[in-house]
């Protein structure tokens, strides 16, 4: 499969860029094709509202979303990748999910494979309620497949992150993806 990770924390070395790795790892040696994308570092501002594209045509933003577009339509699976920011994802990887607005019906066409990646300092059991709602909410209107989440509970760190069992779900989750 040709993998996209969207790698929304503004921490290029943080708990979610080691989860993001693992997985690519385990993908790449399954022989997957997988490309990590920076969105939290991207030229990609938050969609107006214009609704100019109708949900479906070029945005009247001339930014990092063009590439992505491309990428997105292009990829057989989508892995979305965060940190838990007041209990949801970062602004930074919701603003690309807005801008999906502009390409809504060739999005809901392609039926992609999904995954989340998440990393949060709670251990609470309901630490990641809001977000696993919101990523399961998500793949029901865009018509997504999902294939899964791991869900780092005590990760408030990178230290926090490489001693738990969080690496090693990534890797084998990115491994035995299908
Ligand atoms: C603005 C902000 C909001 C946060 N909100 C939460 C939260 O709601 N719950 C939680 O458990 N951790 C929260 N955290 C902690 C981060 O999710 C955690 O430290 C995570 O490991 C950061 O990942 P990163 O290294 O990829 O940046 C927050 C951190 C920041 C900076």
């Amino acid at each position: 499969m040709n993998i996209l990770i969207l790698q929304g924390s503004p921490n290029q070395n943080g708990s979610t860029a080691i989860l993001s790795h693992a997985f690519a790892d385990g993908a790449r040696e399954a022989g997957h094709s997988i490309h990590i994308v920076d969105v939290a570092h991207a030229n990609i501002h938050p969609c107006t509202g214009c609704v100019a594209c109708g949900y479906e045509g070029p945005c009247v933003q001339k930014d990092g979303m063009e590439t992505l577009r491309a990428q997105i339509l292009d990829a057989d699976m989508l892995v979305f990748a965060t940190p838990l920011y007041y209990y949801g994802m970062t602004a930074q990887l919701k603003a690309v999910i807005d801008r999906f607005c502009a390409f809504n019906s060739s999005l809901h066409a392609k039926h992609l494979a999904t995954a989340l990646l998440a990393v949060a300092w709670n251990s609470s059991d309901w630490t990641f309620d809001a977000l696993d709602a919101h990523y399961k909410t998500l793949v029901r209107y865009c018509g997504f497949q999902d294939k899964g989440e791991i869900l780092g509970y005590g990760c408030g760190t990178p230290s926090m992150t490489k001693r738990s069992l969080y690496v090693t779900q990534a890797y084998q989750f990115g491994k035995n993806v299908r």
